[in-house]
């Protein structure tokens, strides 16, 4: 029996662990750790969270030294203590970490901060640092950090491109599955305070009480990792499953409603984090029904939760009834309720203003509302960027958009530093969590610029590796580049030059330029690209829509002129013709033509890289990866080629000389 397992079946690596693998050391940061006998211990031992704080220590340290870790401290022993009630370092989860020859200390004010101190200690010796040259502070940045899940209460995950949802909701609350205790360690090693568990497009009878005690359960086995939950809730509520003719948030019986569901599920869920709320958007239900603001409805829910909780109010909003710019309704919907909304109300913002594009410019509400807590919304999952097929690792799109420059005087990342971020997320019940290897990164990536959202996304993206992979430098010097360079190359292949919207309707995989026929313009791609005979791209100076003028002043006046905006920004804000000339010196059409052949050389070059990578990874891994990049490589031909066919369809044009033929 046993000679028919397979020969690597010791080291077959399936992607379950994520980057909690602790894969064993070697040298200088081995020795380090075995010199003498090693031991994790804690004075709070006894606390649920300083006690998974020291399993997490003892069993990821064991993994990486091959040997036992005692539990009590010895004589002569190496030891890492945990002080988890030191008075001088703050609260919300910050921690301080002071390591020497003899061992080391983590410093924190409270048992969170114990258990972020342990897993960043995990993390430091994974990538190979000695345990002696460890020592630093750290605390978030933000105090929220967010993931919100789509997932039906059915199974099926909208959006969700990693198998069907993690949340078994017919088994709960008798049975809880291990992987919600795995998923909680993931989230709390990379920083995840809340967990949004159902879809923003909500079903009212997840506010049910059979629901609420389900919700519960999960609530108790995520306190001690410091996660809270929090509920989508649909706005008519009170008319789907209470029983009134109405959900006008000015009704005295819509309010005792929504104040008495806040009393029920707070005496089952003491911690509950609160609602999140998607109203007045792609058919949800919603204040305005009533004639209501958005003001109206989010504080009339936030006074039902009083001190207890949040009001997480969306600001992805578009309207049917609404013909002007897409771009602009949202900015038009909030900003005149700047200061309106309640102390416990966020507004949670898209990072840009239409849906989650490879590419899109910041959202113009970011620094428009200083009177108003707004949270930034990124998405995990890659709705829009090859689904979980597609090598894309998105710290780099973060990264643009939180270091962008609102011109009211603070980055995008210092107008949400004082709320949160939410993102979008990406598991699944497949093996591997994410659907893919590399799309665990995105979930890691997310986690730690909540974190700290300074960190760059080289750092990210080694530490990712070093932890998932290999903590090879050769390997490391390799995969970093090649991450780092993922997200540009989709760019490049589905819609460079700031195009956007161009995928098919619907389920928004591949290439549909070339839809015209729906019935709600703004969801045609060709609403988006306006090409004809003379040329292509949205007009949105005050010659086209207008919507450039939501932005500040100095930010607009760098996107106002065709010939000074960045290519990359140019076709989002400007109709230009076909010969346009460009700062390469090509003609807009040549330059087209030249990013999405730069787009699939990209990827050619990615799975060229992977190959040589080999030595480094264990085969089932390799293999999942090897096979995703052939799947990309024959996508990004398709997106070049269906898109340069419609385009010259549209101009007539000649393919430029020596553009490479078409495969
Ligand atoms: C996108 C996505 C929808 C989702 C919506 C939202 O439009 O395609 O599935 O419901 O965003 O963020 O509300």
């Amino acid at each position: 029996f046993l000679a028919m397992l397979p020969s690597n079946a010791a080291q077959a690596e399936d992607g379950y662990d994520l980057w909690l693998r602790h894969a064993p050391l070697e040298g200088e940061a081995l020795d380090a750790l075995t010199v003498r006998p090693l031991a994790v211990v804690s004075d709070q031992a006894g606390n649920a969270t300083v006690d998974i704080a020291l399993a997490e220590l003892r069993a990821g340290l064991s993994n990486m030294t091959g040997r036992a870790v005692a539990t009590a401290a010895e004589p002569g022993a190496t030891l890492i203590a945990l002080d988890c009630d030191h008075p001088q370092i703050a609260d919300g989860g910050a921690f301080s970490l002071n390591g020497s020859s003899n061992g080391l200390t983590v410093y924190a004010f409270e048992p969170l901060g114990c258990l972020y101190g342990a897993y960043a200690l995990l993390r430091d010796l994974a990538q190979g640092t000695p345990l002696g040259e460890i020592g630093y502070s750290d605390a978030p940045a933000m105090p929220l950090r967010m993931l919100n899940h789509w997932d039906n209460p059915d199974g099926h995950v909208e959006r969700g491109y990693a198998g069907r949802s993690i949340f078994d909701w017919w088994h709960l609350p008798e049975r809880l599955d291990q992987r919600m205790i795995d998923y909680a360690r993931a989230n709390a090693s990379i920083g995840i305070n809340g967990v949004v568990v159902n879809n923003v497009n909500a079903r009212a009878f997840m506010l049910e009480p059979r629901y609420i005690v389900k919700l519960a359960r999960l609530a108790d086995a995520w306190r001690p990792y410091g996660i809270r939950v929090y509920l989508s809730a649909r706005f008519s509520a009170p008319r789907d499953i209470g029983g009134l003719p109405t959900a006008d948030p000015l009704d005295p019986a819509v309010r005792a409603w929504w104040k008495a569901k806040a009393d029920e599920i707070y005496a089952a869920i003491p911690d509950f984090g609160g609602f999140l709320v998607k109203a007045n958007s792609e058919g949800q239900p919603g204040p305005q029904d009533y004639g209501r603001t958005h003001a109206d409805g989010a504080n009339m829910m936030a006074e039902a939760l009083g001190d207890r909780g949040t009001v997480i109010w969306r600001a992805f909003v578009y309207s049917e009834f609404d013909d002007t710019d897409r771009h602009a309704q949202a900015y038009a919907e909030f900003v005149p309720l700047d200061g309106q909304f309640a102390p416990n109300v966020i507004v949670q913002v898209k990072n840009g203003a239409i849906d989650f594009q490879p590419r899109e410019p910041f959202h113009p509400m970011f620094g428009a509302m200083p009177n108003t807590r707004l949270m930034l919304e990124a998405q995990i999952t890659k709705e829009y960027l090859g689904f979980a097929s597609h090598l894309a690792f998105l710290a780099p799109m973060w990264e643009e958009v939180l270091e962008a420059d609102t011109g009211h005087g603070a980055t995008v990342a210092e107008v949400v530093a004082p709320v949160g971020m939410a993102g979008v997320a990406n598991t699944g019940s497949d093996r591997n969590w994410s659907g893919s290897d590399f799309d665990q990164a995105n979930w890691y990536a997310f986690g730690r610029l909540a974190w700290d959202p300074s960190l760059s996304s080289e750092t990210i993206a080694r530490e990712w590796a070093a932890q998932t992979f290999s903590r090879a430098p050769a390997f490391l010097d390799s995969v970093v580049p090649m991450m780092l360079g993922s997200r540009e190359a989709v760019v490049d292949y589905m819609t460079p030059l700031g195009l956007a919207h161009l995928m098919d309707t619907g389920h928004h995989y591949g290439p549909a330029p070339w839809v015209c026929d729906l019935e709600r313009p703004e969801w045609n791609p060709c609403y988006y690209h306006r090409a004809d005979a003379h040329g292509i791209g949205f007009d949105r100076t005050e010659r086209g829509t207008h919507a450039l003028a939501q932005y500040a002043p100095s930010v607009a006046a760098q996107w106002a002129d065709p010939a000074t905006t960045d290519p990359i920004w140019l076709l989002w804000f400007h109709r230009v013709s076909w010969d346009h000339p460009m700062p390469s010196g090509r003609s807009l059409w040549a330059e087209l033509v030249h990013r999405y052949d730069s787009g699939v050389a990209a990827v050619d070059a990615m799975a060229a890289t992977w190959a040589d990578l080999a030595p480094y990874v264990d085969a089932q891994r390799h293999r999942a990866v090897t096979e995703n990049l052939a799947i990309q490589a024959n996508e990004a031909r398709w997106w070049r080629d269906a898109s340069l066919a419609y385009w010259q369809s549209v101009n007539g044009r000649e393919l430029p000389a020596g553009t490479p033929s078409p495969a």
